[in-house]
């Protein structure tokens, strides 16, 4: 059999680069890294694994159909992993535009070349990967289900139940090989400093105040990145074609004990006296739309494909702040914009 080449795009992104890296450590595939490195995208998440032998980047975007053909002529592509997208929610609550244009005309644009290269019942794969906001918002009970309907909430959301919604439609429509995972919130190393856990730990190292939205009662599910990769590689790899699979870390946390958590955390890591990161915190106006609630089951995932997370909430909490404070340059580079220059000294060199 071929060796399998697989398009990974968003590869050089937080989730993505871990993915990336996993692969690449893992199997003998070609793996095609498609990235337009955008504000969110940092070639830095990628060190080391540039110049692997099984590995090619490419500086580029979804929604560009020429780039997109010739990766799947030159590269014989044989599946896609598909992260690529604008991801922050409060960006989407400024710019939602940018969410449909990357979102869902990238994601359609990329399943349609997919389709036009693979055709009918091909047997090449197709997995997004999704989030579980499009389910909406949960209440203090209950929990989200793959079959749970579709309610976005955020311009985000919106923009990724939308790219689901395609994604499904191809395969129902053209008999694309599809598999859709739905995760709750990551956690972990590479994190662009916009989210929730790497902002704290900025702003704590910094001694700067630590913006928690309205009264920080707003509940997530919390997920270690590598246990998110482990899953999307059991899902991409034994995954039933045509299934949504959630995956959850059953670690919920109201942002306000999370943040306390993290301070304590900190304080420790900092050698700073017990509880004056906590004097940090600071009530903000609260998100526009705030979703209250996410939570998944996951025992569809564990049932079918054996999958679990790894590692607890407060071990990999600790481990994140740590992996923080010991590259204190990767933060600081993208602080003061220089990570943007990678990509021209690395490959115009
Ligand atoms: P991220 O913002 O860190 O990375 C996104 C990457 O996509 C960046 O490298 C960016 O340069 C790239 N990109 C953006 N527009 C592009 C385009 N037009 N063409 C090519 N590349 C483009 O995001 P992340 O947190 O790593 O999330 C990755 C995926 O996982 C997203 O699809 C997101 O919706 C999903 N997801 C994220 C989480 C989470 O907690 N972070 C949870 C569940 C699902
Ligand atoms: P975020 O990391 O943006 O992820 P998402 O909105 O996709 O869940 O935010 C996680 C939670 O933390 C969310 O309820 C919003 C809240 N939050 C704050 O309270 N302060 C902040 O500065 C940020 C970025 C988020």
């Amino acid at each position: 059999m071929n060796q399998k080449s697989i398009l990974i795009t968003g590869g050089a992104g937080f989730i993505g680069s871990h993915l990336v890296k996993f692969f690449l450590d893992h199997y003998s595939y070609k793996i095609v890294t498609l990235d337009l490195l955008t504000y969110a995208g940092n070639l830095e998440n990628l060190e080391g694994y540039l110049d692997h032998p099984n590995h090619i980047f490419v500086k580029g975007s979804i929604g560009d159909e020429q780039t997109l053909n010739t990766i799947f002529k030159e590269h014989l592509t044989s599946d896609v992993i598909h992260l690529a997208a604008e991801s922050h929610v409060d960006r989407s609550i400024s710019n939602p535009i940018a969410f449909v244009e990357t979102n869902v005309l990238g994601t359609v644009t990329l399943l349609n070349v997919a389709k036009n290269h693979w055709g009918k019942d091909s047997g090449h794969r197709f997995h997004h990967v999704s989030t579980d906001e499009v389910y909406g918002s949960l209440g203090n009970e209950g929990l989200f289900h793959e079959t749970t309907a579709y309610d976005p909430r955020s311009p985000y959301s919106a923009s990724k139940a939308s790219s689901d919604h395609f994604v499904s439609a191809y395969h129902h429509t053209y008999g694309l090989d599809i598999v859709i995972s739905n995760c709750s919130n990551n956690y972990g190393s590479h994190q662009f400093p916009e989210k929730l856990i790497p902002l704290m730990i900025n702003n704590i190292c910094e001694k700067k105040p630590l913006p928690v939205y309205g009264e920080g009662v707003n509940v997530r599910d919390w997920l270690w990145v590598k246990d998110h990769v482990s899953a999307i590689d059991v899902i991409f790899h034994k995954g039933k074609i045509g299934e949504t699979y959630n995956i959850g870390g059953n670690e919920e946390r109201r942002n306000i004990d999370l943040v306390h958590e993290l301070c304590e955390v900190m304080d420790e890591l900092l050698n700073r006296k017990p509880g004056s990161s906590k004097q940090l915190i600071t009530f903000v106006k609260d998100r526009a739309g705030h979703d209250l609630r996410y939570a998944i089951d996951a025992r569809k995932i564990k049932a079918e494909l054996g999958w679990e997370p790894s590692i607890s909430f407060k071990k990999g909490l600790k481990a994140t702040a740590k992996w923080y404070l010991e590259n204190k340059d990767w933060l600081s580079r993208i602080v003061n914009g220089e990570y943007k220059s990678y990509y021209e000294s690395h490959y115009k060199s």
